[in-house]
């Protein structure tokens, strides 16, 4: 199967897929300069979790492959500053932060080495997190692969496919590796307002890999899982804390609720660097409130009155209580998931499945 390139990067230039103007058109966005990666991912021109966080590396990646620095201050200052900028584009997802991290660790653990080397150390670095992302997709893929059983009807919330990383997905990973396993499975795709990421991105990823599915409103959820239409649910995460409590795109929580409700397995499907292991609890993460004009029309268009004022929370938490499992790239982790996931991410007790 064929993957979607959300970005490509080649000679210190960042190519962005616009995701604005899917799936009626294919455009891309050149971004040269660190200013132009902040502007697309305020814009939405580019998102999800873990794509957020790849292209704040490369960011940081054009600026060294195209400036010159006289010693190790000033390119340390830079980068901080680049740093500083982008973590205020959008506050929820913490993949920003883990991926600036790891490239400011790089920086400080090597500031003996030359400028001319040190750069070149923290641009393979870029690529390096590019790169470990989409083993982890399949990693997520291939564990997750394991929960799903044929004739299965998923649904899933928002856009967690190879638009939101470097290609492959991580709940939509977990469909597409049990399709490419042969299972016969249909997708239910929640449309997600009030950027449509479920009409226009996932249903979109889903009819390119030819996987069966119907596109359903966000209020419809309730009806199919009363009516037994539902066997599972995966959605991907934004930042999970240490207990296991998810923020993800405005209206999972509701969707958690539903499948408990309901005994429907509810599934997260999410790689380390989205766990937040300096969070206790999912109230303590930032919600990103975005503009109340976005609610306020449809691709476009006004749909209420002028007078009308809306509410934007951009994310929701969903306390661990509700979640079946969550599916890692170092396995499926089960309550207690304090416990379980230190365990398996901070003292490195690898591939089990807890
Ligand atoms: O506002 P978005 O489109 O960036 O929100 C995306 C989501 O909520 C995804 O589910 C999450 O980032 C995981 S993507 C692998």
């Amino acid at each position: 199967m064929k993957d979607i390139s959300p970005i490509e990067w080649k000679n210190g230039v960042l190519k962005v897929l616009d995701q604005t103007l899917l799936p009626k058109e294919k455009k891309y966005i050149i971004c040269k300069t660190y200013r132009d990666v902040e502007k697309v991912i305020k814009e939405m021109k580019l998102r999800g979790a873990p794509l957020i966080g790849i292209v704040a590396a490369f960011a940081i990646a054009m600026e060294l492959k195209n400036s010159n620095f006289s010693n190790y201050t000033s390119l340390y200052n830079k980068v901080q500053h680049i740093s500083d900028v982008l973590l205020k584009t959008r506050p929820t997802a913490v993949n920003l932060k883990w991926a600036l991290n790891r490239i400011m660790t790089v920086m400080e653990r090597n500031k003996e080495r030359r400028i001319n080397s040190l750069k070149e150390l923290l641009i393979s670095e870029a690529n390096k997190i590019y790169r470990d992302d989409y083993e982890s997709n399949k990693a997520i893929g291939f564990f997750g692969a394991e929960l799903i059983r044929d004739n299965d009807r998923i649904l899933t919330h928002c856009n967690a496919g190879a638009l939101a990383t470097s290609g492959y997905g991580t709940a939509i990973g977990v469909i597409r590796a049990a399709f490419e396993r042969k299972k016969k499975i249909t997708v239910f795709v929640d449309e997600t307002r009030p950027y449509l990421q479920g009409a226009r991105l996932t249903a979109w990823e889903l009819s390119e890999l030819g996987i069966p599915h119907y596109l359903i409103t966000d209020n419809m959820a309730g009806y199919f899982m009363y009516k037994g239409m539902i066997d599972v649910v995966i959605v991907g995460a934004d930042r999970i804390t240490a207990n296991g409590d998810v923020a993800n795109k405005i209206g999972t929580y509701t969707l958690a609720v539903l499948a408990y409700t309901h005994k429907v397995p509810f599934y997260v499907a999410a790689p380390a660097s989205t766990i937040d292991f300096s969070l206790k609890k999912g109230d303590d993460i930032p919600i990103e409130e975005r503009d109340e004009k976005e609610v306020k029309m449809i691709a476009g268009k006004e749909i209420t009155t002028k007078k009308t004022k809306a509410l934007h929370p951009a994310f929701d938490i969903t306390p661990a209580k509700y979640i079946s499992a969550i599916i890692t790239d170092h396995g499926i982790i089960r309550a207690p998931f304090d416990i379980n996931l230190e365990k398996v991410f901070l003292n490195k007790e690898n591939n089990i499945n807890l």
